[in-house]
């Protein structure tokens, strides 16, 4: 088993401490398994510009990787090297901090299982050039992860976002979350060493992702509180001024419903079972872009020539 610890934090700095000492907690549980440590803090990686070229080199036949070349490929090697992954990041204005969110940027769209299997079943059937035995797979294997989110602040309406975004990492390559443990106020503990019911919880947390390796996700427990999300663990919710209420993360719905001071947010199983993370969540998601061509071409070709001199007002943009 290869189990990898992940820090976006400073060296030797809070995100380094708390990685690691899951990695020690990973180690008991897993004493033969070979595991890596990396810091982010001086890799290059670069932003991803939109180019798409990932997209079409996969329904080309080739295998979809990033044509910038900078330190996101080392990066991702060393999660595609991984079964079992801790990642930590700081918080740096309520959510991860930019370079967790470039590098999940060039990774999600690459690691997307079902906008693989699904170009994938297309080479199967002939409709598209490749060969779907040459994908490298291992891109999409089963990994077990769990998050650290390090926050200074004592309150938590600072660190509000930074749980969340951190889930957004391994949602499109379906690995299974273990735990999303929330590291705030190192403002005021100064060191995370400091803190001992902190640091327990880091290595129990640590342990359990070693030990979820290899099983089926029924059999795994959520590690630390649960949030009001039963699937992903945080308690945001987008409201749209009625009882239906949505998991941002998930995007799935669930129901709302007031006893006293109390509110109870129900999510049925059908919902649960197409939240982002699944497979059938995500092929919602690919079947709808796989309609956009279909609806936007036509409108293109009807409106060629008024297109074409509007543009133009923008191409050369004088004010
Ligand atoms: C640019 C910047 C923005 C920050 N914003 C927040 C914030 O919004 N909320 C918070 O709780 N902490 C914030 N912090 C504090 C860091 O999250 C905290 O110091 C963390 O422990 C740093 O992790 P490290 O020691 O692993 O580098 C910010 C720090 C920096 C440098």
């Amino acid at each position: 088993m290869n189990i990898l610890g992940i820090s976006f934090g400073k060296r030797m700095g809070n995100t380094d401490i708390l990685v690691k000492q899951a990695l020690y907690g990973a180690r008991e549980a897993a004493p033969d398994a070979e595991i890596r440590f990396v810091n982010t803090v001086n890799m290059n990686i670069g932003r991803c510009r939109g180019c798409g070229a990932c997209s079409r080199t996969l329904e080309k036949g080739g295998d979809n990787d990033c044509v910038f070349k900078d330190d996101f490929q080392k990066l991702e090697e060393e999660v595609r090297w991984a079964d079992c992954i801790i990642l930590g990041a700081p918080v740096y204005v309520l959510q991860p901090c930019g370079q967790f969110k470039d590098f999940v940027d060039r990774f999600s769209c690459r690691h997307d299982y079902s906008a693989i299997t699904w170009v994938l079943d297309k080479r199967r059937s002939g409709e598209m050039p490749g060969d779907p035995d040459a994908f490298p797979m291992e891109r999409l294997k089963k990994r077990y992860i769990s998050y650290i989110s390090v926050g200074g602040a004592v309150t938590n309406n600072w660190v509000s976002m930074g749980n969340a975004t951190l889930h957004l990492f391994g949602f499109p390559p379906m690995m299974k979350v273990i735990g999303n443990y929330r590291a705030n106020k190192m403002g005021t503990t100064a060191n995370p060493i400091l803190d001992a019911e902190l640091m327990a919880n880091i290595k129990e947390m640590g342990r359990q992702t070693a030990e979820a390796y290899g099983k089926k996700d029924e059999n795994i427990k959520w590690f630390g509180e649960e949030g009001v999300c039963p699937v992903c663990h945080n308690n945001l919710l987008t409201v749209n001024g009625t009882t239906t209420v949505e998991c941002p993360v998930c995007g799935i719905e669930g129901k709302l419903s007031v006893e006293g001071d109390k509110v109870h947010v129900t999510f049925s199983k059908e919902q649960q079972e197409r939240a982002r993370g699944t497979f059938k969540g995500l092929r919602e998601h690919t079947t709808e872009i796989q309609s956009f061509g279909g609806i936007c071409m036509p409108k293109i070709m009807a409106n060629k020539e008024y297109l074409d001199r509007e543009m133009d007002k923008f191409r050369k943009f004088e004010i």
